[in-house]
């Protein structure tokens, strides 16, 4: 089976979130249930970087107005092809921001470009690469989707589609006047096409082309049919009944293994717990903390108001008045960067913050804290708690997504039953947070309930083995109705 997966971003090569970390360990996890996934990717400057003796397959003398190429690479073992399009892709900045964070103005146009290429690709363009489905990935993506229902390559035979929602809150939404420039005829100009409050939705459009949408979560595929989570789009999603599916997401346990990871001082199991200790001092002393006693929170996400970074400003000086300390790495908005870093300059020594992206520190405090605040008001699913779970940090998480879905609270039934992981709490509020890291710090104090919080996480299994199986699944029944 031949799958052409569409997205902005996978690592290794260029990841601003947990889309990447997908998107990039998908192609793996499917091939071993038999799933050919060539990955297409934009030709951002770290991408071209990134292919080594790569080949032309495809020249456009004009991709929606500007030359592009479309080249052969890899995507660790797996095959990629890269959109090389310089007027759209070779910029210094963000993938979607300017160097002043701003939107690129033509967003629109560059990963419509994008679909454009996906739908060339699965209608047959380059010879002898032939796709049996498409699986299209969050609103850059979705395009690709309407394309392939609008303006299908002339002769080729339709594939049956994936839509995949990483995030609601971003839907790719323009003006009325960018659809003219995307090539496609009148009649995807409705309210079941492209159409969405009198301009272009893009991710909207994907996901009335697709056959069938997918969300990251089972627990989040059902708060988007509410207009809290749904974000204008919850009609659609409750329209599309049962074509509305929720796999949760894998972790890519060559990655992330605390037995084997070579970005920690200290490896260990969970039988080896004690070990962790030398990685909780490193970490201390990285972050200039005090060492102690009590627990060592830590945060790792970007900062803004889906994570619930405003209320975790408020909970600072709850969380070091009864002994916690806390270890923050993130980026993102400049007002919750203001109020962290005053929260860590009134609690020196308990509260410490790195502004700004780093993969390898990220392992490290996964490997020495003892638990993770993850205070989302919404999350599709969540990486940060999964990590957390495989290196024995406690996740301390909203009951929302795939936080819900991943973390058992130990309360006094989970715990007698052994199978608690972690803290689960209800709303994202200032109580509530209090609260949780309050139960959280509590237990701390009594270890051997702590050790086996811990071990609970370390041996659940949050690999791709399962998540694999239920993509490859669905693929093939698509392919096999088609
Ligand atoms: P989202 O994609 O919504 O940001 P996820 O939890 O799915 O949330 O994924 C976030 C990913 O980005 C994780 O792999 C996490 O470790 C990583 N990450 C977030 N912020 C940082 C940072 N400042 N430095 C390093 N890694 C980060
Ligand atoms: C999005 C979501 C996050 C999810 C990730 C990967 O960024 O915010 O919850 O884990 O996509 O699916």
């Amino acid at each position: 089976l031949a799958v052409l997966s569409v997205a902005s971003e996978a690592v290794p090569l260029v990841k601003t979130g947990g889309l990447a970390d997908v998107a990039g360990a998908l192609p793996g996890a499917l091939a071993q249930h038999g799933v050919e996934m060539t990955t297409l990717l934009p030709g951002y400057p770290a991408v071209m970087a990134g292919i080594k003796r790569a080949k032309v397959l495809h020249t456009y003398d004009s991709l929606l107005g500007q030359p592009a190429r479309l080249i052969a690479g890899k995507l660790g073992a797996q095959p990629l092809i890269v959109l090389d399009a310089p007027a759209f892709f070779d910029r210094q900045g963000g993938l979607y921001t300017d160097p002043q964070a701003r939107d690129w103005a033509d967003n629109w146009r560059r990963f419509a470009a994008l679909g454009r290429a996906a739908a060339d690709l699965a209608g047959g363009l380059v010879k002898g690469r032939r796709f049996d489905l498409v699986h299209a990935h969050d609103w850059q993506a979705a395009m690709a989707l309407a394309y392939l229902r609008f303006a299908p390559v002339k002769g080729s035979k339709s594939v049956p589609s994936v839509m995949t929602i990483h995030n609601m809150a971003f839907q790719g939404y323009y003006p009325k006047e960018t659809f003219r420039e995307l090539g496609l005829p009148r009649s995807a100009w409705s309210m079941t096409g492209v159409e969405y409050h009198g301009g272009v939705g893009m991710l909207k459009a994907g996901m009335e082309a697709a056959s069938v949408i997918t969300t990251v979560s089972p627990t989040y595929a059902d708060e988007i049919r509410s207009p809290e989570f749904g974000m204008g789009l919850e009609g659609l999603v409750a329209s599309r009944g049962d074509r509305v599916r929720g796999i949760v997401n894998g972790i890519d346990s060559a990655d992330w293994n605390p037995a084997s990871d070579p970005h920690i001082a200290s490896p260990f199991t969970e039988r080896t717990l004690a070990r962790r200790t030398a990685n909780k001092r490193a970490l201390e002393a990285e972050f200039g903390l005090e060492p102690g006693d009590g627990p060592l929170f830590i945060v790792v996400s970007r900062l803004t108001w889906q994570k619930g970074m405003d209320v975790l400003v408020e909970v600072l000086d709850h969380l070091a008045g009864i002994g916690g300390r806390l270890a923050l790495l993130g980026s993102g908005d400049a007002a919750l960067v203001a109020g962290l870093q005053e929260g860590a300059a009134r609690h020196p020594g308990k509260i410490a913050v790195r502004i700004g992206y780093d993969e390898a520190l990220s392992h490290r405090m996964q490997a020495g804290g003892d638990a993770i605040l993850v205070p989302s008001r919404f999350e599709p699913c969540g990486l940060t708690q999964l990590y957390a779970l495989a290196y024995g940090c406690v996740p301390v998480v909203a009951r929302t997504g795939g936080l819900a879905d991943t973390v058992i609270d130990a309360n006094l039934a989970a715990r007698a039953a052994g199978v608690a992981t972690g803290f689960q709490f209800n709303g994202v509020n200032y109580h509530a947070l209090a609260a949780a890291i309050t139960r959280a710090n509590a237990l701390y104090y009594q270890p051997g309930e702590w050790k086996t919080l811990q071990r609970n996480g370390m041996k659940a299994d949050f690999s791709w083995t399962n998540s694999g199986a239920a993509y490859a699944g669905l693929y093939r029944e698509l392919v096999g109705k088609a």
